[in-house]
């Protein structure tokens, strides 16, 4: 049948909308796993995250100035002497207010409106759909036109200060290669350093390849041939996007390893493994 025939009317009229089918699915392999192992993951990394953001201590280790990411940038009166890389310029919080108040809920903002996380989640918790040609259980479906998840298209505005965060990060990881030595401060390098650039390494990695990176890159222009910096910006920006899923979970990891791994050192359980100094 030719898409004239159909149009006209020529051959038996088909249905309009879906196939009549009646089962939820007609997979037969394991769909619901990665939903399941997706719902794992975030959940896993929520609760570490908010336990060790509330947590208040353990986060800096000051002869070798490693800071847990969770704690940076460490603005207030109440952090740790050593670990306000830009000042204490906020007056002492209580117990309840987690210490880096200023760049959490932004980095939360980040990851939540994040393109690649909204689907994961979407079908983690909310089945919307639970994966592909697994039919939904809700009846209607409402996008992101509303009220609360118009709010996600405010993902570019968290990009920017995620950006800077990830700079601010960078510096973190650079101070860190000073170690207090008998004779005063000198250069220092430890299995913490290598964990740090590592986490640092992912973070931009993640950051770079973030959807609205792309826009701001490539977007909007009429012709590349003009714009031959942007051009190549946005190419690199691309590749990186590809694997823009890999990075989401790589930075999860890292996150949480780089802050296990000071929160040993800064409490003593163990000692850092030194490699110079
Ligand atoms: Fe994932 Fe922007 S799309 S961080």
């Amino acid at each position: 049948m030719t898409t004239t025939e159909r149009d006209h009317g020529a051959s038996p009229p088909i249905a309009a909308g879906r196939a009549d089918i009646r089962a939820r699915t007609l997979r037969q392999d394991r769909w619901w796993l990665p939903p399941l192992a997706n719902a794992l993951g975030l959940a896993t990394f929520v609760i570490y995250a908010t336990i060790r953001s509330f947590w208040g201590s353990a986060y800096y280790v000051p002869q070798y100035h490693y800071l847990s990411p969770f704690y940076s940038p460490c603005l207030s009166a109440s952090c740790v002497p050593g670990s306000s890389h830009f000042g204490a310029v906020l007056p002492a919080f209580p117990p309840w207010i987690p210490l880096a108040i200023v760049s959490l809920p932004f980095l939360l903002g980040f990851r939540v409106t994040c393109y690649y996380y909204r689907k994961s989640y979407y079908r983690a918790f909310w089945a919307s759909p639970p994966a592909c040609a697994v039919a939904e259980p809700h009846s209607t479906y409402s996008g992101e036109t509303r009220f609360p998840l118009v709010l996600q298209n405010a993902h570019r505005y968290f990009f920017y200060v995620a950006f800077l965060i990830s700079v601010i990060n960078t510096y973190d990881m650079v101070v860190a290669f000073q170690s207090d030595g008998p004779e005063g401060a000198q250069f220092g390098l430890g299995l913490g350093n290598i964990i740090l650039v590592i986490n640092v390494i992912g973070l931009w990695l993640y950051t770079a390849s973030c959807h609205s990176c792309r826009h701001i890159t490539g977007g909007r222009l009429k012709h590349f041939s003009r714009h031959p910096v942007r051009y190549r910006i946005w190419t690199a920006v691309s590749k990186l996007n590809t694997r823009h899923m890999l990075f989401a979970w790589f930075t999860i990891g890292t996150l949480i390893l780089t802050d296990f791994y000071i929160m040993l050192v800064a409490s003593g359980t163990i000692p850092d493994l030194r490699i110079v100094n």
